[in-house]
């Protein structure tokens, strides 16, 4: 077995997507909708279990976290409370010759169009929240905006978390969901849309609290994240941003960018929220943001860290990372070495042949593992394909039942990534899993 030389393209990466179900083009049949994208089978399979790893690390597994599940929509107090409707705005250029948008803060030469070396328009600002109404007459419903960070409803909730938990600061609060940003610039596949998951966490501390060893705990916390879905450690840096450069709300940012197919660019961030949100909140909504600490009665505002991850840029990087190429027998064999836990499909069952015999045992087999794993069943197509299928998008391994199954009630069970198959009884199967998953 011959390693190829690393060949991973962008090109590969979205056709793979496309080919098998992971990433699909939105209203494609429409001529599609920039930089817009949905999660096929595959994808939502590989997303969830990525938000399971996440949740488990973040939530399950800390006695100092609990989630919420807040809404997309939230009052426009709250988006004007959090600076959101005055600061989250981008400074936009447009060419006078060919008339392509900038952000100008982006451009290595703000002077002239990087592609037809065009005059620019006056610099403008640009708001990069969507606007949306509620109400069923526009003119006089209430305007509103599509979250463009999930972090808002968790600040808005702190106090309700904790009246109702037995939470005490220092602790943290987690959500996953949406986020909307009408980008100005997009692209890269599923890199910068103007629709995307985060999974945030707003950590709450006292305002006396040692916030650079937690903010440094979370730093080492979202590496060990990386490298449990597969991400090359030495393909990560730290950036600290600096002065200026920062969101609005944040005393230190530190961006984990990644070396992405097409350029080095952030994945995660991190930031020292300070009490910017709860202050302003206070301020504007009038009720008293303050916590007690019952231990020694003392009051203040909570001061808060936040680890952001982009789901949709975990996908990315992950399919970036695990696709291999790799010749065997003089073929070319396309694998995507996913860590098992987030693969989307954790065993296939083959039937040799379409054979009526087989086909039922196989079933069997299928109903055996089922409610344990996400199996898939494919009778279709020669054996060959079947698992060049199963290679290409991940599955850890493939348990083929041919004529001898019948006989000694054995199956092959073939592993993705050495290609060794083992003689399992069907009866121990459950068991040999249970090791190897
Ligand atoms: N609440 C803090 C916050 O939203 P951010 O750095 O603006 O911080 C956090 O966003 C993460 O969300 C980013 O690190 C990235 O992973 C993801 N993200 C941001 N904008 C995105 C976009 N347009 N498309 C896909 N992912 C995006």
């Amino acid at each position: 077995m011959e390693k190829k030389e690393q060949t991973v393209t962008m090109e590969k990466i979205v056709n793979l997507s496309k080919r098998r179900g992971f990433v699909f083009q939105n209203s494609e049949i429409y001529g599609g909708l920039a930089s817009s994208y949905e999660y096929g089978p595959l994808g939502v399979e590989l997303k969830n279990n990525l938000k399971k790893l996440w949740w488990k690390m973040f939530v399950q597994e800390r006695a100092d976290m609990v989630g919420i599940d807040g809404n997309i929509l939230q009052s426009p107090k709250v988006w004007e409370a959090s600076g959101h409707v005055e600061k989250f705005k981008d400074p936009l250029v447009e060419c006078k010759k060919c008339h392509k948008r900038f952000r100008s803060d982006k451009l290595a030469d703000p002077s002239k169009c990087p592609e037809c070396s065009g005059p620019f328009t006056e610099e403008k600002y640009f708001s990069g929240m969507f606007k949306t109404v509620i109400g069923p007459v526009e003119k006089e419903g209430l305007v509103t905006y599509l979250r463009p960070e999930t972090a808002q409803a968790i600040f808005v909730d702190y106090k309700n978390v904790l009246s109702s938990t037995n939470k005490r600061i220092p602790f943290g609060i987690a959500q996953i969901g949406k986020a909307f940003r009408n980008e100005i610039t997009t692209g890269n596949f599923i890199f910068r849309t103007y629709e995307f998951e985060q999974m945030e966490i707003e950590y709450f501390i006292s305002p006396n609290e040692n916030w650079k060893k937690i903010f440094d705990n979370f730093l080492n916390q979202m590496h060990k994240f990386g490298e449990l879905v597969g991400l090359d450690k030495e393909k990560y840096f730290d950036h600290n941003i600096p002065d200026g450069e920062r969101a609005h709300y944040s005393k230190k940012t530190i961006d984990i960018e990644y070396d992405w197919l097409f350029g080095r660019d952030e994945l995660w961030g991190l930031a020292y929220r300070t009490d910017f949100d709860l202050i302003n909140h206070q301020k504007a909504s009038g009720i008293d943001m303050a916590y007690t600490d019952p231990m020694n009665n003392e009051k203040y505002v909570p001061h808060v860290i936040e680890p952001s991850m982009g789901l949709d840029r975990t996908v990315l990087a992950v399919l970036s990372e695990c696709y291999d190429e790799e010749e065997v027998g003089g073929e070319l064999r396309t694998v995507l070495r996913l860590p098992k836990a987030i693969a989307p499909i954790k065993i296939a069952i083959l039937p040799l042949s379409k054979k009526e015999e087989l086909i039922s045992k196989s079933k069997e087999v299928y109903d055996l593992l089922k409610s344990d794993y996400m199996c898939e069943y494919d009778e279709t197509q020669s054996i060959g394909k079947r698992y060049r299928r199963q290679d290409e998008i991940g599955t850890p391994y493939c348990v083929t039942v041919d004529f001898d199954s019948l006989e000694d009630k054995k199956v092959t069970v073939r592993d993705r990534d050495t290609m060794k198959q083992d003689r399992v009884e069907i009866s121990k199967l459950a068991e040999y899993f249970v090791e190897k998953l």
